[in-house]
């Protein structure tokens, strides 16, 4: 249950010991049989490689046309609730009163990446962004909050919860590859990252 701190960004290895991470798995999966994953295009035309859907009041969504909040599944249903057992990860780690009103669930299956970027499509930069990872190791890259310069990176594993804050709100990661099959949560392989931001 070690706490780094890299670059400001805050990462707390397995702070969720494995029946906890079973437990949000199978919040997780409740969510996804309700609003199902889905590959956004981006406004560069291509598709992401990571799949995605949301819970919460908004969800994260992008098209030709930008990234943005929106209050409804693609399907037209509206997002389901942040599950409990989520919920109660960011109030360990952040001990704020104010809940996240967004928790985005990527899906990274073999082969699938994020490039760098900065979470900026949020209201208010004072709220931390909160992220869980569950399943297969993910190499996790950490720039700086200005674009360019030298980058860091640390593998993340099921268990771990990262929070950029601060400082580090607004610093550039992303995910260069997953170690597909690395872990035993989920037995066909891949991983999940929730985010959990606080939107309006
Ligand atoms: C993200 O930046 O939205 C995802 C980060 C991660 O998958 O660890
Ligand atoms: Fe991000």
């Amino acid at each position: 249950m070690a706490r780094l701190l890299l670059r400001g960004v805050e990462i707390h290895k397995t702070h969720l010991d494995p029946a906890r991470q079973r437990a949000v798995l199978d919040a997780v999966r409740d969510v996804v049989q309700a609003a199902p994953l889905f590959s956004p295009d981006t406004p560069y035309g291509r598709p992401m490689s990571v799949r995605m859907t949301s819970a919460g009041a908004v969800g994260w969504y992008s098209d030709r046309t930008g990234y943005r909040y929106a209050p409804r599944h693609p399907g037209g249903i509206g997002w389901p609730p942040i599950p409990d057992a989520v919920m109660r990860i960011w109030d360990d780690v952040t001990g704020l009163a104010r809940r996240p009103d967004c928790c985005l669930i990527n899906w990274y299956g073999e082969g699938a990446r994020m490039g760098l970027h900065q979470d900026r499509d949020e209201a208010d930069f004072t709220w931390p962004v909160v992220s869980v990872s569950l399943g297969d190791d993910g190499l996790f890259r950490i720039g700086n909050v200005k674009r360019g310069g030298r980058t860091e990176s640390i593998w993340l594993n099921s268990g771990d919860v990262v929070v950029m804050g601060g400082e580090a709100r607004l610093i550039h990661h992303g995910v260069d590859r997953i170690r597909f099959g690395s872990s035993r949560l989920l037995p066909r392989g891949g991983r999940i990252n929730l985010t959990l931001r606080v939107v309006t």
